[in-house]
């Protein structure tokens, strides 16, 4: 899919005169003609090249997934109904979907269309499981750099001739053999149908079978193609002189001399900006004896005009528009011919300037044929943008991820290691410190973390009476959240706090779920499904809490209940939503016990949580969700739970209470 997208940009890049063509010739043919002036095809033309191409190196990179599925996914529901109609109808005789470079018939596109929606779809539905190379922090910069690769490359190719020529009328092409038919060449067949008629009624027969009594009269007969034989590569190339009507096609392709060209396939619109390089061409054509002339479609009255304005002397030949914009896309342009060879072609704007060259054309360089070196072209295109893109990517290695490698000390494939979970370390204070109490241990924690710089995210969660008085006056780097919230939005609850309210205060997040409030309250999975969804419409961060007791742990079905508390309060949401929770594991037998998990009993269930949102949501969602580790955290065996590489932090009840025990768990992480 990305592979496909980015030939497909960067072929119309290449050529955006030739993609303008294509797009008037649709507008044309849906009756659209208000919108098919030449400036504005060439926008729409260089729009979708950098969009195509911006797709398709998304793709490849894996970022801006969601943007960039959801756009493949739209083009190709609308562009497959539309090639369908192609198919049938045959407006446009070919789809132009790879410019030049791969023409296909409006069927195979179709049929392309068809595979390509297949592929786009899945890349939808799979999106949140395309591996993305790049942080997140740095996509922006890839985005913006494939952009302006592929703006840069269409205006060059406009402003010159396109890099690679896909036509027939490239350097080194000798014309005569480019338009004769080999002997032994495939022929085309045809049938002849024979169409009669009796009574009315008419009936097509074949000349095997066609009728021969006297009631049947014959009515029409015609000529279809059956099979196609060899077509030539350039077979509508002819040559009229504008005075006399005379062809001059073979003469003008056998001179043995050099020929020069103006090809201005439309003289009322052609540019006359560089009016002076040409007219010194025609002036050295002239002293050189080398034929010149300017080839156009255009009637005697523009030709006339074109005189009038340019003071030009050379002579006109007459030929077919299309056949001229496909010779050289730029109106005028200038084509070195000699003996029928195709040796050198300019954009007006880069004629040579000949007027004090003495030389005669074989002796310059620009008279010997240098034909064009695709292989080298493409290899400088890939260069381009593949090199500053591997210099970026070294970056992110390099300075991005290696931040986030350092905190875990695991090995990880640096290239698609892209974990930006954060590491968290949150207190959760129950039911415990009076308003006064509660503002002097912020005061407190402010003071010990005032020069630190801790290497997770710090949060306490405090009882609602205290929120208000805290947030205003807790450090910057310490979040403030609630431990429980209402699952009512509003209105006769004696006694509850909503979400909203909960926001109200400052407060960024809350902890739902709590095995206490689970055991003492009664809380269900089904009211803390409207509590989670209640606290994310209010902008607030869940902790979720889950865990087994002791009787469940010591059955062995820890997996299984937490597993369960997972599913049946939180996988309802989207992904979107879901990629913004925390999760805690708490095993109840460990809570205010002083009996903590050991590691690996913690990282067992961590990674079982981690697995069982990665079945659901998906690789990535999954390694970027951080969850913490409760129940008996203290400062002298956090380190040894953090360094597991699936806890992402802790839970703290009994030690956040005080700020130098708080402090001790944070400095795990350094
Ligand atoms: P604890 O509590 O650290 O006192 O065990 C943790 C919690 O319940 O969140």
């Amino acid at each position: 899919m990305a592979a496909t997208f980015i030939f497909s940009g960067f072929v119309k890049a290449v050529d955006p005169k030739g993609g303008a063509y294509k797009i008037q010739e649709y507008f044309t043919a849906f009756h659209l003609t208000f919108l098919s002036s030449y400036y504005s095809s060439i926008a729409f033309a260089i729009a979708l090249s950098t969009l195509e191409f911006w797709i398709g190196a998304s793709l490849l990179l894996g970022i801006r997934r969601r943007t960039s599925t959801t756009l493949v996914l739209l083009m190709m529901a609308l562009l497959t109904p539309l090639t369908l109609f192609l198919a049938v109808f045959n407006p446009v005789s070919d789809c132009g979907c790879f410019g030049d470079a791969l023409v296909l018939t409006n069927w195979q596109t179709f049929w392309k269309n068809i595979v390509l929606l297949i592929a786009a779809i899945s890349v939808f539905l799979g999106r949140y499981l395309i591996v993305p190379f790049i942080s997140n922090s740095l996509q922006w910069l890839f985005s913006l750099y494939s952009i302006f690769y592929s703006l840069v490359l269409a205006v060059y190719c406009y402003t010159n001739l396109p890099i690679i020529d896909f036509r027939p009328y490239h350097k080194g092409v000798n014309i005569v053999q480019a338009m004769s038919i080999p002997k032994g060449a495939k022929q085309p067949v045809y049938r002849t149908d024979l169409i009669y008629k009796k009574n009315g009624v008419k009936k097509t027969f074949t000349i095997d079978n066609y009728p021969k009594d006297d009631s049947w009269t014959f009515v029409d007969s015609k000529n279809v193609l059956i099979e196609k034989g060899y077509e030539p590569p350039i077979n509508d190339f002819s040559l009229q002189d504008e005075t006399t009507g005379a062809d001059s096609t073979q003469q003008l392709l056998h001179e043995r001399n050099y020929v020069f060209l103006l090809i201005a396939n439309r003289l009322d619109v052609a540019s006359d900006e560089d009016l002076d390089l040409i007219n010194d061409a025609y002036d050295y054509a002239k002293a050189n004896g080398y034929p010149f002339f300017c080839v156009t479609s255009s009637p005697e009255k523009y030709i006339a005009q074109w005189r009038d304005r340019t003071g030009a002397e050379y002579p006109f030949l007459l030929a077919d528009e299309v056949v001229l914009k496909t010779i050289i896309r730029s109106n005028p342009g200038l084509v070195l011919l000699h003996n029928g060879t195709v040796i050198n072609k300019w954009n007006h704007a880069n004629i040579p300037d000949l007027s004090e060259q003495k030389k005669s054309l074989d002796k310059l360089p620009i008279g010997v044929m240098h034909e064009d070196n695709q292989l080298k072209t493409i290899a400088q295109c890939v260069g381009w943008f593949f090199i500053p893109l591997i210099v970026l990517l070294w970056l992110d290695i390099l300075v991005v991820k290696r931040k986030f490698r350092k905190r875990k000390k695991f090995n990880i494939n640096p290239l698609i290691y892209n974990k930006m979970r954060k590491n968290i370390v949150a207190g959760n204070w129950k039911m415990n410190k009076t308003l006064q109490e509660g503002i002097d241990l912020v005061k407190d924690l402010n003071a010990v973390l005032a020069d630190a710089k801790p290497n997770c995210d710090v949060v306490i969660c405090t009882p609602f009476i205290h929120l208000a008085s805290v947030t205003p006056i807790v450090d910057k780097k310490i979040g403030v959240g609630a431990e429980n919230c209402a699952d009512k939005e509003k209105g006769a609850f004696t006694g509850e706090v909503s979400a909203a309210m909960v926001a109200s205060t400052g407060a960024k997040y809350v902890i739902l779920g709590h095995s206490e409030r689970r055991a003492y309250y009664h809380e269900t999975s089904e009211m803390l499904k409207t509590k989670v969804e209640l606290a994310l419409a209010n902008g607030l961060t869940p902790i979720f809490c889950v865990g087994e007791k002791l009787d469940e742990r010591e059955a062995g079905k820890q997996d299984e209940v937490v597993g369960s508390q997972l599913k049946d309060a939180l996988f309802d949401l989207s992904v979107e939503d879901f990629s913004k929770l925390i999760i805690a594991y708490e095993p109840v037998w460990a809570i205010g016990t002083g009996k903590t998990a050991t590691g690996e009993q913690a990282e067992d269930v961590h990674a079982f949580i981690r697995k069982t949102i990665a079945d659901k949501y998906g690789k990535e969602v999954a390694n970027n969700t951080s969850i913490l580790y409760g129940g008996s955290c203290k400062p002298s065996n956090a380190k040894e739970l953090f360094a597991k590489p699936d806890i992402d932090g802790g839970l703290i009840g009994g030690a956040a209470l005080k700020a130098e025990d708080f402090k001790g768990i944070i400095d795990a992480f350094n």
